[in-house]
């Protein structure tokens, strides 16, 4: 791999032991997949947050690399962590989990990441403009970068994102090559496909047959995304919300990184981005899909919305639902606290609360210790937090739109 003269004083330990690790990760990587040379990213998302993933070991080798001086080059944000860091209390967290999480995310705050605890950076300030490259770890903003905002990242792990940070590079393969950002597969959808849950299913349904592949969809409906003034995408709050949750659910039950939308994602509106002989798949039906992601349980004891973390929109319209109600089942909405501080200024969390609800920022139920708490079953509209449910948190799950949801709520009870 061709290295700068800096760079190579940087990876002997020039600037210290702290950026020579970050260096011997990023090039180590770059090896193995064969990359020409390493490339300055504009931004980094670093995944690996929740003391109940990262364990003492992880906070750690953290904290050990922070001591060392480890401190980011360029502007970068951090995924959720296991819970609000404000209201883990009325989440019902222990005080040990919560002083370990406290400090997981000192040591990151130690090498100056943004503490923003969200996996939709792109919605509070870490947008990135088309055609930037990236090191991004949460696999359901690596898709919607990739994808709608047309940035270039691969999957990072956790480690290699917070050394790309470190060291401000990333190796140059995978999705910062234009070949590989073709699509393997053709994905013609003859179904209609118009509410979010209905694209949130088209997603699951498609990341299992394509796998790491790239899909390109053929007959979707939407408006095409524009570019705004800043260069980054522009697109109503609908149809976000309906491709951010398609991307965390082809993410989730494939390894997708990256779509096409044909005439709609920035990169598939002038030219073709299916590839040479691409697989070709025909979508007549989401029953299925939808029927899968359903387990058999009429009780719902908690609802989740926010899977990838809701948007403000997303928000209001919970509120909307809920307006003077009662739940019988806990209701969660998981946010960042930037979009948590838009809705209460709106009265939206108010409304939320007055019902029963709690708007949590920060956390992610899914990384969560949720087997210290009581709840059994789970309602969600994201397919994502539906198939995670069960290995991660315990939970059997409902999946459905977020009225379905929010009859849940109301009623502690899942309506066929
Ligand atoms: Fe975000 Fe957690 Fe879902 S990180 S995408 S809310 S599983």
């Amino acid at each position: 791999m061709q290295l700068s003269d800096y760079e190579a004083a940087l990876l002997a330990g020039q600037e210290g032991p702290a950026v020579q690790r970050a260096m011997q990760i990023v090039t180590t990587l770059g090896r193995v997949y064969g990359a020409p040379d390493l490339i300055p990213v504009a931004s980094v998302q670093v995944a690996g947050v929740s003391y109940r993933n990262l364990g003492d070991a992880g906070l750690e080798f953290n904290q050990d690399w922070a001591a060392q001086g480890a401190r980011v080059q360029v502007p970068t944000t951090l995924n959720p962590s296991g819970m609000d860091h404000k209201q883990w209390r009325e989440q019902g967290f222990s005080e040990d989990f919560a002083a370990k999480q406290v400090a997981v995310v000192a040591a990151y705050t130690a090498m100056g990441i943004m503490p923003t605890c969200t996996c939709i950076p792109y919605e509070i300030g870490n947008r990135p403009r088309a055609g930037q490259s990236l090191a991004w770890s949460e696999s359901s903003a690596v898709v919607y970068a990739n994808s709608v905002l047309a940035a270039h990242t691969n999957r990072e792990g956790g480690p290699s994102a917070l050394a790309a940070a470190i060291c401000g590079r990333t190796a140059r393969y995978g999705l910062h090559l234009p070949q590989n950002r073709l699509a393997t597969h053709r994905i013609t959808v003859r179904c209609p496909v118009r509410t979010s849950h209905e694209f949130a299913a088209l997603g699951y349904l498609v990341g299992k047959q394509v796998g790491d592949g790239v899909p390109c969809f053929v007959g979707l409906e939407l408006p095409p995304i524009t570019l705004g003034v800043d260069g980054s995408a522009s697109l109503a709050s609908d149809h976000n919300d309906a491709l951010k949750l398609m991307g965390a659910a082809l993410a989730s039950s494939g390894a997708v990184a990256l779509y096409h939308v044909e005439g709609v994602t920035l990169e598939a509106q002038n030219e073709s981005m299916v590839g040479p002989a691409p697989h070709e798949i025909t979508v007549d039906s989401l029953a299925p899909t939808i029927a899968e992601l359903n387990h058999a349980i009429d009780q719902i004891d908690l609802v989740v919305i926010g899977c990838p973390h809701a948007s403000l929109a997303e928000i209001g319209a919970v509120a909307e639902e809920l307006r003077g109600k009662k739940c019988r089942a806990q209701v969660w909405v998981t946010t960042a606290r930037a979009v948590r501080d838009q809705a209460a200024e709106r009265g939206w969390v108010a409304e939320i609360e007055a019902a029963g609800g709690l708007v949590v920022a920060d956390g992610c139920v899914v990384v969560a210790p949720m087997r210290e708490l009581c709840y059994r079953t789970l309602a969600t509209n994201s397919p994502k937090m539906a198939a995670y449910a069960l290995p991660h948190a315990g939970l059997q799950a409902r999946f459905g739109d977020l009225s379905a949801c929010m009859r849940a709520a109301v009623t502690g009870c899942w309506e066929a």
